[in-house]
């Protein structure tokens, strides 16, 4: 089913949302070997000048290992898969796959990302040998459009239901076939701002409770259905989500938030609701229009 209103949500209301399923304890990232910008396929790609980011390689790295670093501090388990030359978003990898649960055989499956880009779409068989390897079941989409995985679908095992973004990366009809073809519950969640071009750079699920987002990058009916879905909606400024990436934290659960270092108001914010807070630098990561987030793919390991 696809909830596109509030109206079709109070539908759907008491029939689900009282399924918790088992939760994700893993987190599958890229190595940054390979990581610069080549190409701008995002505003973030670009200074004011017009001209692509320049990466330093050497910090990236130091950057990715602190996250690797702070993620085994929150007790997450980590798997690695190697860079691949020619690839250097590789490691941003929350948008190749999509874990979710499959209600017809009762376990988690993945579906695997039709990306937007050309110069992204050889990174998915990278990670189709990692799930296979895994002993995951791996579904390929007869859609023939564009889905960026994690970056815009959220299956949340609290709510059992997927958060799916669309608009910029990910086509609204995608999440027809993922909905008949799975039984899948889908809130379908209209983007509308190109700064905010992936749902992970606009929301993030901080606890069955609470979700973190940007308002301004959604419209249609969008914000009413995540408020019927979350008690407490932390609304980051806009600025404060472009210049710090707040949208792209991450929290595994519910208690420990990781997010990049430095924004005015948004640790703040976290703070006061309870959580504790990790910040870290993914400064090198930002030019290509990534944080936290999408370095990495969180899942049922
Ligand atoms: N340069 C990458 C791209 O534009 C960054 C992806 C960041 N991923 C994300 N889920 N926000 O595709």
């Amino acid at each position: 089913m696809i909830l596109n209103t509030l109206e079709d949500y109070q539908k759907l209301k008491t029939a689900h949302l009282s399924h918790p399923l088992p939760l994700f304890d893993s987190v599958l990232m890229a190595a940054p070997d390979f990581f610069e910008v080549v190409y701008a396929i995002n505003p973030f790609m670009k200074d004011k000048e017009g001209r692509l980011n320049q990466v330093d390689k050497a910090k990236a790295h130091r950057e990715w290992n602190e996250l690797v670093s702070v993620f085994s501090k929150i007790n997450l388990k980590t798997k690695t898969v190697n860079g691949v030359s020619g690839l250097p978003d590789m490691v941003f990898s929350a948008n190749q796959s999509f874990p979710f649960w499959n209600p017809q055989t009762q376990r988690y499956e993945i579906v695997l990302s039709k990306m937007r880009s050309p110069q992204r779409a050889q990174e998915v068989p990278y990670f189709k040998q990692f799930w296979t390897e895994q002993g995951f079941v791996v579904h390929e989409l007869s859609y023939k459009g564009a889905f960026e995985g994690n970056g815009d679908a959220i299956f949340s095992p609290e709510h059992g239901i997927v958060f799916g973004g669309f608009g910029s990366r990910t086509d609204k009809e995608v999440y027809e076939e993922l909905s008949s073809r799975f039984n899948l519950t889908i809130a379908r969640l209209e983007l509308c701002s190109s700064d905010f071009y992936h749902l992970d750079t606009c929301f993030s699920i901080l606890s069955k409770d609470t979700v973190a987002i940007q308002p301004d990058a959604f419209s249609g009916e969008g914000l009413s259905l995540i408020r019927a879905f979350f008690d407490r909606v932390v609304e980051i400024p806009y600025e404060e989500n472009k210049n710090y990436f707040c949208g792209n934290c991450f929290s595994p659960d519910g208690k420990n938030v990781v997010t990049q270092k430095g924004s005015p108001t948004f640790k703040n914010q976290l703070e006061q609701l309870g959580f504790t807070v990790w910040e870290v630098d993914t400064g090198e990561f930002m030019k290509s229009g990534g944080s936290v987030f999408c370095l990495k793919l969180f899942y049922p390991g």
